[in-house]
């Protein structure tokens, strides 16, 4: 049973767009918790456009499942992490035009900076994850980079249509990519884009991904069924 982190970034843009006070994301990650999250995940992006570093805080204490802190290799964010020990790091490219992080970071080509970032982030007992495209070549060179875990990116996947031949052909891409991951002993995740619609064909067909982050689904479903409602209907579909 695959194992679903539910992404709260989206309540703090809720609350960044008027600059109020709510919707407070801690809260929502213990409605989250309570309806069957395994998992919180956050980015800390470096525009803050969303998730504040008083909320990592606060939600380093609150959290009783697993913190999962998203950000860039960046030493002001690294150094932030370090000093409130989320249980895992996951790097990913930030770009500060962009709307969403829209690729997966190219390991091979940024090998030295990630590396920096990983033995820093490790060296200080935090369990490290690389955001990466499902391309092959980008696990092998996690693998080889020293990371514990790779999340595939689903973003390709989850622009198309269900049946869509490219819908399936990326599915082919992410079940490689897992495959291989898994062999290599690295813990596979996968996320981005995933809905009430497209997950379930990702969960049964590539058994060797533990574990989904999903957040704008999620929070948008939330919006007519509440939150607990909408992380219970995940869950199932991820959980099968
Ligand atoms: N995983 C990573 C690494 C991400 O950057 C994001 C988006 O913040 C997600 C998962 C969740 O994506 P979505 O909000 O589209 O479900």
């Amino acid at each position: 049973m695959a194992k679903l982190g539910v992404n709260i970034d989206h309540i703090a843009t809720i609350r960044q767009a008027r600059g109020t006070r709510y919707p407070d994301p801690v809260t929502a990650a213990t409605i989250a918790e309570n309806a069957g999250a395994d998992q919180i995940t956050i980015h800390l992006r470096e525009d803050r456009r969303h998730i504040q570093d008083a909320d990592l805080r606060i939600l380093r204490k609150t959290v009783r499942t697993l913190l999962n802190l998203e950000m860039a290799a960046e030493e002001e964010i690294a150094d932030i992490a370090i000093s409130v020990s989320p249980n895992i790091c996951t790097l990913v490219p930030e770009r500060r035009l962009e709307l969403t992080t829209e690729g997966g970071l190219d390991v091979a080509k940024t090998f030295d900076k990630l590396r920096h970032y990983i033995d820093k982030l490790k060296d200080n007992s935090i369990t490290v994850s690389l955001f990466i495209d499902p391309d092959i070549a980008q696990v092998e060179a996690s693998k080889e980079i020293g990371a514990d875990t790779v999340e595939l990116h689903t973003g390709k996947y989850s622009e198309f249509a269900s049946g869509d031949d490219r819908q399936l052909a990326e599915l082919e891409r992410l079940r490689k990519s897992a495959k291989k991951a898994k062999e290599l002993g690295l813990y596979v995740a996968a996320g981005h884009g995933l809905n009430y619609i497209n997950a379930a064909l990702v969960v049964s067909q590539v058994p060797e991904i533990v574990e989904y982050n999903i957040g704008h689904s999620i929070v948008a479903r939330a919006v007519f069924v509440g939150l607990e409602q909408a992380v219970m209907e995940m869950k199932q579909i991820v959980g099968r």
